[in-house]
């Protein structure tokens, strides 16, 4: 197999993200470290695998500056293209957790971050972290739509316009497993943050979009977007609602160049309430996902949302796209492919 002298770190944004791995197709075409960068070989005759050695040999093993699909220069040594350059942010509920990581994630490839969240000294903290020259705080209670409205005001003013709106914020809500013992204010209270907040966000982000005719809003759902039984009533009512009102919105917005998708994590363990944890402590140390040896981490979330705020996603929209490990898909209770046991 050929190999680069290039070493990915999980520090580095700009690390290609196929450094070591080549990449084979059957057919008639082969793709190499794509993403941007995409190298094509056609033939329709036996001259292929001749003209895949030498394509190997010449263009694996001697990287050089190529253009991505903007036209800028790529150096594949250092894989210097930030993924989201020039794009301005706004990121609700990113003073903690996955919208702290998502910040620093998409600083780290070129965007203007603003920080929205409640929880002002923590969130400042988070941008001066990353560096006031790319990171704002502007205090934001997303249930509140003057709140909402002034922080997409703080985007467009500071500077000129919106790229990305995440709708991160949100609560669990009290965990309280019988319905009987549910009360309707905290039901109330759940949906007003975690569905009520994401339709503000999307509306007000529309509003500072549809002019530009572009832009990509992001909301994170969870695993309770798709199934039920593994979070309290309210939360997982609002988690499903937000695929729904994502499907909506896209439907509607599309036509103005606007994209609109979910991302939908599963539980990554220390933001789980002992509460819950502490009621299958088995399942939640032994089983994270299908995927032998993977935890979710908050860094796995905002890889995937970054996915979704760079161009590389830009004919996709209407999509849940679950973080899962492919929890959601399988059902643990039964199947024919048992994990293998340990010896
Ligand atoms: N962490 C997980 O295991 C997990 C799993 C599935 C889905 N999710 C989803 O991912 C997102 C982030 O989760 P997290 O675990 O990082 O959450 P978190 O509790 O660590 O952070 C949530 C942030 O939202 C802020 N917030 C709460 N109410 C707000 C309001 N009214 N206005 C503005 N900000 C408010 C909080 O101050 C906090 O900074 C949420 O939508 C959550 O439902 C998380």
């Amino acid at each position: 197999m050929a190999s680069m002298n290039v070493v990915p770190t999980s520090e580095a944004a700009t690390a290609p993200r196929l450094g070591c791995k080549l990449a084979c197709f059957a057919s008639g075409t082969e793709r190499h470290r794509s993403r941007s960068v995409r190298f094509h070989i056609k033939s329709g005759d036996q001259d292929v695998l001749s003209s895949r050695k030498s394509y190997i040999r010449n263009h694996v093993n001697n990287p050089g500056p190529i253009s991505n699909s903007t036209g800028k220069d790529l150096d594949l040594e250092s894989g210097t293209t930030p993924r989201l350059a020039g794009k301005v942010a706004i990121i609700t509920g990113a003073a903690q957790g996955i919208g702290a990581s998502t910040a620093k994630l998409f600083a780290k490839h070129g965007a203007k971050v603003i920080i929205a969240d409640i929880q002002d000294d923590l969130g400042q903290s988070v941008c001066e972290e990353i560096g006031l020259e790319n990171a704002s705080y502007v205090h934001c209670d997303v249930t509140v739509e003057a709140d909402v409205e002034n922080v997409v005001n703080f985007a467009t003013t500071k500077y000129g316009k919106l790229d990305i709106m995440i709708n991160n914020a949100a609560i669990l809500g009290q965990a309280k497993l019988s319905i009987l013992d549910n009360d309707k204010a905290d039901f109330d209270r759940v949906v007003n943050v975690n569905l009520a907040g994401v339709f503000l966000g999307m509306k007000h982000a529309a509003r500072a979009m549809i002019p530009a005719a572009c832009g990509s809003i992001i909301s994170i759902g969870s695993v309770s977007s798709a199934i039920g039984g593994v979070s309290p009533h309210a939360y997982t009512s609002t988690k499903h609602a937000i695929f729904g009102l994502t499907k909506n919105v896209a439907a509607e917005l599309g036509k103005h160049g606007i994209r609109v998708n979910c991302v939908s994590p599963y539980l990554i363990p220390p933001s789980v309430p002992e509460e819950i944890t502490g009621l299958y402590p088995d399942i939640f140390a032994n089983i994270y996902s299908n995927i032998k040896g993977v935890a979710l981490k908050e860094e796995d979330v905002a890889q995937a949302i970054l996915f979704f705020g760079s161009d590389e996603s830009k004919y996709i929209s209407g999509h849940n796209l679950a973080v899962d490990g492919g929890f959601t898909t399988i059902n643990p209770g039964f199947g024919l492919f048992a994990p293998a046991k340990s010896s």
